[in-house]
């Protein structure tokens, strides 16, 4: 795989759409790009449009409103949208009643100034703004430019009930938390998504009884940093923290499957660890992103943890769960990096034997720690080799650990039709591992199925139904 494969999968395919379009009220079609964050907060968007009676579109064409969820997690991620937005430009100049919004991150990044530079975007709102898109589209339908940028303290959007888009009706993310409070020096995220809060324990587990009541088996924990999920009733006498969360999701139902993303190496418990070793539906599955094996640089991260520390986490994981699977984000050439920084990352990968990484280069974010203290100092050719050779390790890695699970049988939960095959059927083992294997007439979307490993690539596991 090269590296720009590996980036541009992260950077967030096109996703959404759905449902079919009515005859009557407005279309809207929307794009998502990021992270799972943004996708999950696409389908709050979708929900609120619905109640102004308007349609989903999955034709851009068809559209009466557009609009564009993005990142700014990096620059690519940024380019990615302006290229977009030149497609949605020459759709406007043949309909020009269309209006164009840009949601998210890149929205609340660039606030109004986003206007000037890109003159046909009609709406700018920002993650915590999307309760005020209706009277936003009637701002921008009278000819006004609608921008709402605050960025709230309190805003979870509890009480909305999303519209599951681009749905397989069996996995869906569930936000609990939104904003973000770890000042991660490279980071963007705590000035576009603003200080961390919880959601009401209730209305999560209300979403996730719902979902499973219309059928879906495998949810999603999603925030910036679960562990430091903390919520209390108005009078105190309750508190929930993430490990109680984790325990009231999986009594849902045995059959519905609990996930979460993302762990924080710093404020990842053990309560946490003896909580999913104790539910056989919690899944044996943790993101938890190192970024750099070097102590110097994680300094410099501002990630609050050292090398000893995160190897201690791993360890600790592999002693109360060794069925885990642990994947990572790792981001190359981060200022100051040097070769034994980046051997350290290397080390790191194989030490903590990860299923799997999502991998970067650094790229400056600009009004972040990192941008404003350090210059961005490895030059660019550097950054993609180490890059490379840290795509090269976590992919042989990779191999092993696929290769490991040949002859073993999992349980795995059927997603749909496999990608290259209507013959086979994919699903995901708890370890998070796509499995591919033959259909069986009796077995549909939405069912558990024993699959025996018989052969693996560094991506996917292949096997047979065993039961
Ligand atoms: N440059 C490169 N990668 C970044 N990430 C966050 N900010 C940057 C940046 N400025 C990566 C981190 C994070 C993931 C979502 O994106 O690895 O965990
Ligand atoms: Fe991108 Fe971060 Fe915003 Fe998600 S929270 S969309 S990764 S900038």
């Amino acid at each position: 795989m090269s590296v720009q494969e590996v980036l541009v999968d992260r950077q967030g395919e096109v996703l959404v759409q759905s449902s079919s379009p009515s005859s009557h009220g407005k279309r809207f079609y929307i794009e998502s790009y990021g992270c799972a964050m943004n996708f999950s907060d696409s389908e709050i968007v979708a929900s609120i449009l619905q109640e102004e009676s308007f349609s989903a579109t999955t034709d851009l064409e068809q559209a009466d409103l557009i609009l564009i969820n993005t990142c700014s997690i990096r620059e690519k991620a940024e380019e990615n949208v302006r290229q977009r937005l030149r497609v949605f430009e020459k759709i406007k100049k043949r309909k020009p009643g269309t209006l164009v919004g840009v949601l998210g991150c890149m929205a609340e990044r660039l606030k109004e100034k986003l206007l000037e530079e890109e003159k046909l975007v009609d709406i700018v709102v920002g993650p915590d703004a999307y309760r005020d898109l209706p009277k936003l589209i009637g701002t921008a339908s009278d000819g006004e430019k609608g921008v709402n940028v605050f960025l709230s303290r309190e805003e979870t959007y509890a009480d909305i009930s999303p519209v599951r888009l681009d749905s397989n009706g069996v996995t869906a993310f569930i936000s609990i938390m939104r904003g973000c409070d770890n000042m991660c020096s490279f980071c963007v995220v705590p000035y576009t998504r603003g200080r961390e809060r919880s959601r009401d324990p209730y209305s999560i587990i209300a979403e996730a009884s719902d979902l499973f009541s219309r059928g879906y088996r495998d949810v999603t924990l999603l925030g910036q940093n679960v562990d430091s999920y903390k919520w209390s009733s108005p009078d105190e006498t309750e508190k929930v923290n993430f490990a109680d969360l984790l325990r009231r999701t999986a009594a849902v139902d045995p059959l519905l499957r609990i996930r979460f993303s993302t762990s924080h190496p710093k404020d990842i418990t053990d309560e946490v660890l003896h909580t999913i070793a104790a539910h056989r539906n919690i899944c044996n599955y943790i993101h938890l992103p190192v970024q750099s094996g070097s102590s110097i640089v994680l300094k410099r991260m501002n990630r609050t943890y050292d090398r000893e520390w995160y190897r201690e986490r791993v360890e600790r994981i592999r002693t109360l769960l060794p069925d885990c699977a642990i994947s990572s984000d790792i981001i190359a050439g981060f200022c100051g990096e040097t070769e034994e920084d980046h051997r350290e990352t290397l080390e790191m990968i194989r030490f903590a034997d990860y299923s799997m990484s999502y991998m970067f280069y650094y790229s400056e974010r600009p009004g972040t720690l990192a941008a404003k203290k350090y210059p961005d100092d490895i030059p660019y050719d550097t950054k993609k080799r180490r890059l490379q050779e840290i795509v090269d390790c976590q992919l042989e890695i990779s191999l092993r650990h696929n290769q490991a699970d040949i002859g073993k049988t999992f349980e795995v939960l059927i997603e749909g039709n496999s990608k290259k095959s209507d013959a086979y059927f994919k699903g995901r083992n708890s370890q998070n591992k796509m499995v591919v294997f033959p259909k069986r007439e009796d077995l549909k979307v939405g069912d558990y199925v024993m699959v025996k490993v018989l052969d693996a690539t560094s991506a996917t596991l292949k096997g047979e139904i065993t039961a």
